[in-house]
C-alpha cells in the first residue's frame, strides 16, 4: 500500500512487482483491494499498478463532478509521478473501463494493450443519467449506505451470492467506507460520460474483453459487441461470474489475463 503526494494531493495505490506494467483501474463506488487476486498473482512477472481513483479509497475526496476524463488524467499525472513513460497494460473494471476509454482518447501514445472487465461503451440513456442525478442527490444527505442498498443486489452473481456471501458483506462495507461525497460526484461523471460506440473501430491496440456470464449491469451480449467492434478484441466469458469477475472468479480471469498477456502479438 502506498500513498503519495501529487500536486498537493493525496494518492492511495498498490504498486508491487517489477517488469511491463499492469495498470488495473476499479469499478465504482469501490477501491483498488478489488484487485487483490490479481496483484497478488500478476506481481511476479509484473509490474503491478492499481490506484484509488479520485474520492475513492485513500484517495482525496473531491465535491461536485468528477467526470472520466478527470480520473483519466489522474491516472496519467500518477504513471508521471512514478516515472513511467513506456507504454503499459491498462485494464479497467465498469467504471474503470469507462476511464480505460478516456486514457485511450487522451493519452493513446500510453496505452499498450487494453483489459476491459464487465464495462460498456454505450453512454447513459436519459433515464439512467437522471437515475445518477437524484443518486448524487440523495446520497450526499442520507449517506453511502443507500448506495450500497441500490448497487450490492446486482454486483456478484447468483452464483456467488450462494457460494460466497461474505464478499457481499466486504463489499457492503467498502461502499459504506467510501465518501457521500465522491459518490455523488463520481455518479455525476458517469451520467455525462461520452459515448464511444462509435469510437471502438478506432482503437487499434490488442483487447481482452473479459465479461461474467451472470453480468446484469454490462451483460455478455453488449460485451460480446465490444469485443466484434474492437479491431484486435477478443472476447472471454466467465463463467458462474457476474458483474465482478475478477472477484468472484480469479483463477479463470486470472488465466484469461495471462493468455492474452502472455500472446505478444495477441489476438
Ligand atoms: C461499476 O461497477 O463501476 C458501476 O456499475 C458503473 C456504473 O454505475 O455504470
Amino acid at each position: 500500500m502506498n500513498i503519495a503526494k501529487i500536486e498537493q494531493e493525496t494518492w492511495g495505490y498498490t504498486d508491487q512487482g517489477e517488469g511491463e506494467v499492469l495498470l488495473l483501474l476499479h469499478g465504482f463506488p469501490l477501491n483498488r483491494n478489488m484487485w487483490h487476486h490479481q496483484v497478488s498473482y500478476f506481481a511476479n512477472s509484473y509490474r503491478v499498478i492499481a490506484p484509488d481513483l479520485r474520492g475513492h479509497g485513500e484517495t482525496i475526496v473531491t465535491h461536485g463532478t468528477v467526470t472520466m476524463a478527470e480520473m483519466a488524467a489522474d491516472v496519467a499525472r500518477l504513471l508521471d509521478f512514478l516515472r513511467i513513460d513506456q507504454p503499459v497494460n491498462l485494464g479497467g473494471l465498469s467504471m474503470g473501463g469507462y476511464v480505460a476509454w478516456e486514457f485511450w482518447n487522451q493519452f493513446p501514445e500510453r496505452l499498450k494493450r487494453l483489459l476491459l472487465f464487465d464495462t460498456r461503451a454505450v453512454a447513459d440513456t436519459e433515464q439512467v443519467a437522471r437515475a445518477r442525478q437524484m443518486m448524487a442527490s440523495q446520497v450526499v444527505v442520507n449517506g453511502s449506505a443507500m448506495a450500497a442498498e441500490s448497487m450490492l443486489p446486482k454486483l456478484i452473481g447468483e452464483t456467488t451470492k450462494q457460494t460466497n456471501p461474505q464478499l457481499l458483506e466486504t463489499l457492503q462495507q467498502t461502499i459504506l467506507g467510501t465518501d457521500p461525497q465522491a459518490i455523488a460526484a463520481t455518479q455525476r461523471g458517469m451520467a455525462i460520460r461520452k459515448d464511444m460506440s462509435e469510437e471502438l473501430s478506432q482503437i487499434a491496440v490488442p483487447a481482452l474483453v473479459v465479461c461474467g456470464e451472470q453480468d446484469v449491469i454490462s451483460p455478455p451480449e453488449e460485451m460480446t459487441g465490444i469485443a466484434k467492434a474492437l479491431p484486435l478484441g477478443q472476447y472471454v466469458e466467465i463463467a458462474h461470474a457476474g458483474h465482478l469477475a475478477p472477484l468472484e472468479q480469479p483463477k479463470a480471469v486470472n488465466d484469461a489475463m495471462d493468455t492474452f498477456l502472455g500472446n505478444e502479438f495477441s489476438p
